[in-house]
């Protein structure tokens, strides 16, 4: 959602509009409906807003070019209050216009403040609930004499989750932030330095960042860097290095994101295997911080997630409980708090994030820590709000994920959740060493496995672009190939807003197959028929009662499984894979049917309509 950048240098130049430019063309991903920016110098503010995408706000600045500045800070807006019009576009100034403040998150008490400024006589430009916030920093700029003390006041008198940014007329040299839930990320420069909603926004400058927590406000000024609390009292935050380089988040030769990302997905599998197995091939999990005492007492473990990751999450289950024997539930972290979950202090709880920001996982994190269970995040972003507020974080190296929709972070999640099983497994001796060494060593062939579907995608391309007019797909799965079905369908809609539902095939007679009829197109995830035989048996008979209904059936089977050759209009074929690991390999030929048929129907697979990268809000 949201995307934000702050920028301070030492002398009046182009550069704060380059780098808030820069920003926003980076944090694009997050999903935007408007945008803009606002420089500040000695003589004051300026600013330019547009709805629309990047580009119009561009063509703006190019019409009237905005003066050379010391500071900026812009915006990429998500719309939440008030519709996606250039007033409502961020930054937002006071009616005098000496503070102008750009924001992502949503101010709860947004109407009685606006009330009581409107009381004060103060005229509201805009539908929005940030333009409170620079209204009443104006006010306590006046009573406190400076913005980092404004800001304070302010903050404290805000409700709900807030990433504020601040410049005002009175000092060109200096940027304020303050942060409560949504994300906000320090850069540190050479003569400057950065504010940003995540490190996309100023990589491209510095790899040096600080952690923000929660309730706290930063100033930046081209040398110094001052972190406090909401009340003035100074905090130390912790600096890291970041570890994706700038050129991972541009295309590099790929059409789009999507389709790079997909590429990406071998690297994705093996950096997050490396460094986790010694030399000797054993498994080491050196940041999971949890006491070996009480990863041996967990009677229970919850997966907390949402959307793909939550399938990711479902993968895992199937795993875990197989290798550890502790039961697993998965539940989508935003149901996760309102259903009473029986969690305590024998509870372990995996939460798994890619971006590391969704608003209903962090939640769900804080009620499950509020009941004693120890939090596990399986998560790709370093320094991120999820990473921070859990007892440990085991990161996915999937390195920047750009586009809307999920793929190399499915993969990496599922590689994690699969390494933190097999510890389980060895440490409470459900598994022998040699068997999970067996498995380690499978995993590290999954990457030139996951290359070859890929080397393979012609055919898939050629299939979709041939079925870019149809009007539902249905993906069936049993076992892991469930979660895969159930990822394959909302890989579809996404990109292609196409009806896609996915199934466990096992349910299609206890109603979904109503729905077959002469041409309706079904996936169907075949397991490997070297697995238990049953499980390949049954999914044969579910193929078969589907065409007999009529359906294309279009199936992802293992090479060498003759049986279903003769059920399937379509056969893509992934190399013979462990029960278990198939999910790594059976979700490429999905992610690039519907990636390849959003392109055919001339969408735009990055930035799929109404989607947001990271649901900042609940
Ligand atoms: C689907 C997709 C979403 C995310 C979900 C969780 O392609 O991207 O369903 O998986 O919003 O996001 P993270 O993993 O960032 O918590």
């Amino acid at each position: 959602m949201c995307g934000i950048i702050g920028y301070v240098g030492r002398e009046d130049s182009p550069r704060p509009l380059a780098v808030a430019i820069e920003a926003l063309t980076r944090l694009q991903y997050r999903g935007y409906d408007s945008a803009g920016v606002v420089v500040a110098n000695a003589a004051g503010l300026a600013f330019a807003k547009k709805a629309g995408k990047l580009e119009v706000l561009e063509a703006e600045l190019e019409a009237h070019p905005l003066p050379l500045a010391t500071a900026a800070i812009g915006h990429t807006r998500w719309a939440t209050h008030g519709g996606p019009t250039d007033v409502n576009a961020h930054p937002h100034l006071s009616e005098d216009g000496s503070v102008a403040v750009v924001h992502n998150g949503i101010i709860e008490n947004h109407e009685v403040l606006r009330l009581e400024l409107a009381e004060a006589g103060v005229q509201f430009r805009s539908q929005t609930d940030t333009e409170v916030a620079a209204h009443l920093l104006a006010r306590a700029l006046v009573e406190e004499g400076n913005l980092p003390d404004a800001m304070r006041a302010v903050a404290r008198r805000l409700e709900g989750a807030f990433t504020l940014l601040a410049v005002a007329r009175e000092n060109p040299r200096l940027v304020v932030g303050a942060r409560r839930t949504s994300p906000l990320v320090v850069g540190l420069g050479d003569g400057e330095n950065f504010l940003g909603s995540d490190v996309a926004a100023f990589i491209a400058s510095t790899n040096r960042a600080l952690e923000l927590g929660q309730d706290q406000v930063v100033t930046i000024t081209p040398e110094t860097v001052v972190v406090t609390d909401f009340f003035g009292q100074p905090v130390t935050p912790r600096q890291y290095t970041v570890d994706w380089d700038a050129s991972a988040a541009v295309k590099g030769g790929y059409p789009t994101f999507m389709d790079k990302e997909i590429h990406d997905q071998p690297d994705a599998v093996r950096d997050t295997l490396l460094g986790r197995l010694t030399p000797a091939g054993l498994l080491t999990l050196d940041e999971l911080h949890v006491s070996e005492a009480l990863l041996r007492s967990v009677d229970k473990i919850v997966v907390i997630a949402c959307g793909t990751a939550s399938y990711a999450g479902t993968v895992a289950k199937y795993a875990i409980e197989h290798w550890c024997r502790i039961p697993t539930e998965v539940a989508l972290a935003h149901e996760f708090r309102y259903s009473d979950p029986v969690v305590n202090e024998k509870t372990l709880v995996v939460a798994v994030s890619q971006s590391g920001e969704t608003m209903d996982t962090i939640m769900a994190i804080r009620h499950a820590r509020e009941q004693g269970a120890k939090v596990v995040a399986v998560v790709n972003t370093m320094g991120s709000t999820i990473a921070r507020e859990s007892d440990a974080a085991l990161y996915t190296h999937a390195g920047p994920e750009v586009a809307v929709a999920s793929t190399k972070a499915f993969l990496a999640q599922i590689t994690a959740t699969y390494l933190l099983g097999l510890y389980l497994a060895q440490l409470r001796g459900t598994m022998f060493p040699d068997e999970v060494r067996a498995v380690l060593d499978e995993l590290t062939a999954m990457p030139a496995k996951v290359q070859q579907v890929i080397d393979g995608e012609d055919s898939i391309r050629e299939l979709a672009t041939s079925m870019k007019d149809v009007e539902s797909v249905l993906y069936l799965g049993r076992h892991v190939g469930f979660p895969v079905a159930m990822e394959g369908a909302l890989k579809l809609k996404e990109l292609a807003y196409i009806h896609a539902e996915g199934f466990a095939a096992g349910e299609l007679k206890h109603g979904p197959i109503a729905l077959i009829d002469e041409g309706q197109a079904v996936f169907v995830i075949v397991p490997s028929p070297r697995s238990r035989s049953v499980l390949h048996d049954k999914i044969l008979s579910n193929i078969q009662e589907v065409r007999a209904r009529g359906a294309r059936t279009l199936v992802v089977a293992e090479e060498g499984d003759t049986a279903v050759a003769e059920y399937a209009e379509r056969v893509f074929w992934v190399p013979p894979t462990p029960t278990l690991l198939a999910p790594l390999v059976a979700v490429v030929p999905l992610q690039i049917f519907a990636c390849a048929l959003a392109t055919a129907k001339g969408l735009d697979v990055d930035q799929p309509r109404n989607l947001a990268k990271s649901v900042t809000v609940e």
